[in-house]
């Protein structure tokens, strides 16, 4: 197996806000709000995760192909912004589609997808000097240095009702496949800062993590 190399040390980055949690916690919001507040950049990761687990639905490779699935991850040219594109596409709202939904945690789990998709982010904060990073192991494996590491959380209700296109069962599936994987688990990074956003307003959470920096 091989691992991505290091992260780098504190300082030669820019400042990297990690946003990690499971999926209607909240962290897009939260992620676009900080980006504005601190004019930095922001990177959806699942969104990565996404378009290659897009790509392999597209091409009719069979998600759990450990090396085609690979492949695609080091082929597929993907960049992620306001728009998402791959291999020249605009794939933006087809990611969302429930078939990328079901399959994009099978493609996560791949250690070979995640040691690539980890280099690639990690080069993203280089090139932008630093941004606000979103995902599931941003602030545990992407950038265990990063400035602030936010862990966010919402009760199961509360996050199915905000992800209500995809259903609960499929949230609860998708929740459950990422937090028991044996590659880089959705987990509580070290020295991370939790918050429950059950019930929050998005301007007071931004207020609680801006008054932290
Ligand atoms: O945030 P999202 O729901 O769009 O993420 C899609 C999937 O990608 C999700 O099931 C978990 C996975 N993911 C991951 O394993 N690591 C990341 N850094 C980001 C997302």
């Amino acid at each position: 197996m091989t691992r991505p190399p290091a992260s780098q040390p504190p300082g030669t980055l820019g400042r990297v806000i990690a946003i990690d949690g499971p999926a209607g916690a909240g962290k897009s919001t939260l992620s676009r709000a900080l980006a504005r507040h601190l004019g930095l950049q922001r990177l959806d990761t699942g969104a990565m995760y996404r378009a290659v687990a897009w790509g392999a639905i597209t091409r009719d490779v069979d998600p759990g192909d450990h090396e085609a699935v690979a492949t695609l991850a080091r082929t597929m040219s993907i960049t992620v912004g306001d728009r998402v594109t791959a291999d020249g596409k605009d794939i933006t709202e087809a990611i969302r589609a429930p078939d990328v939904n079901r399959a994009v945690s099978v493609v996560a789990a791949n250690r070979d997808v995640r040691t690539i998709m980890v280099a690639r982010q990690r080069q993203w904060a280089e090139d932008h000097r630093g941004g606000v990073v979103e995902g599931r192991d941003i602030g545990s494996v992407v950038f265990p240095h990063a400035d602030l590491k936010i862990y966010l959380t919402a009760s199961g209700e509360e996050r199915a009702r905000r992800r209500s296109e995809e259903g609960s069962d499929w949230i609860a599936r998708r929740d459950h496949l990422d937090s028991t994987r044996a590659a880089s688990p959705l987990e509580v990074a070290e020295g991370a800062k939790v918050i429950d956003t059950t019930g929050r307003s998005i301007k007071a959470v931004v207020e609680e993590v801006l008054a932290w920096l």
